[in-house]
């Protein structure tokens, strides 16, 4: 009762989305500038990180949108120093642990895209619960990019469909755009329409390159641990001025 009270709580909105948002990723950067802004060691911004996680992912509900992507680490972040690379996956431990029961109770899916067998063991270990004890649900999907790189991504799933082919399982004409997606990590997930970088920086940092082909991208100056339900708002509104027209022309 206590945790659906979360939602509510904040739901007093003027704002409405005339197109829906069927999936949003969030690349969540700034951490480390936002300590050190504060004379603080890096690791508080990746503590006070994850309280903004299920912050957003509630605005994310507000507004109907049910499948949401947040990067957590990337392949390229074990060039950190090892003690950061601890803190964060402790971090995450401590994440999963807190809100799990919750996710449970309003029926959240997690999933987690990207190679868990190079995370340490104890990460791992809450991981696959997580994963095990929300594997029916379907109401909305949390979906924490771990270890996640894009061209890895393609690289393995290219892999795949080659020993498929090899395997004589797949013939090389069955090779589509709807076939390389369901050897992602994202398999099933539909395409994104927004990417949210905060932070200020506006690169993709090897975040979902085949699957945001066509999304909308919005970059904020805000840090991610101040990336509250107000600043993606803005993003929203920001989403809901674009014109998005694949390829085609304007209705109007
Ligand atoms: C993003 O914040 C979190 C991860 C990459 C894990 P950063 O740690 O990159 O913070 P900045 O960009 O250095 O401020
Ligand atoms: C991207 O942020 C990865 C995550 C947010 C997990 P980084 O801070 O690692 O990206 P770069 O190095 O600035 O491109
Ligand atoms: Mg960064």
């Amino acid at each position: 009762m206590l945790y659906n009270m979360r939602m509510r709580k904040n739901t007093k909105n003027d704002f409405k989305l005339s197109k829906p948002i069927r999936h949003v990723a969030f690349i969540m950067d700034g951490n480390g500038r936002w300590a050190k802004l504060r004379g603080l060691p890096r690791h508080f911004g990746h503590h006070e990180a994850c309280n903004r996680i299920i912050e957003i992912f509630e605005t994310c509900r507000e507004f109907d949108i049910h499948v949401m992507s947040f990067y957590a680490f990337s392949t390229e972040n074990w060039n950190r120093p090892q003690d950061e690379i601890d803190h964060l996956m402790d971090y995450l431990e401590e994440f999963f642990n807190k809100e799990i029961d919750y996710l449970c109770s309003i029926g959240a899916k997690l999933r987690i895209s990207g190679d868990l067998s190079r995370i340490r063991e104890k990460t791992r270990a809450v991981c696959l619960d997580a994963l095990e004890r929300t594997k029916d649900n379907s109401s909305w999907i949390l979906n924490i990019c771990l270890n996640y790189g894009g061209r890895d991504e393609i690289v393995r799933a290219t892999k795949k469909i080659a020993q498929d082919v090899k395997d004589g399982k797949l013939a090389i004409d069955d090779i589509d755009e709807k076939l390389f997606a369901d050897n992602l990590y994202t398999v099933g997930l539909p395409d994104i329409d927004l990417m949210i970088r905060t932070s200020g920086e506006q690169r993709l940092s090897n975040y979902l390159l085949y699957q945001n082909a066509y999304s909308e991208f919005v970059f904020t100056p805000v840090k991610w641990p101040d990336f509250k339900r107000a600043a993606f708002i803005d993003c929203l509104k920001e989403f809901e001025s674009r014109n998005r027209r694949f390829g085609g022309l304007d209705n109007a």
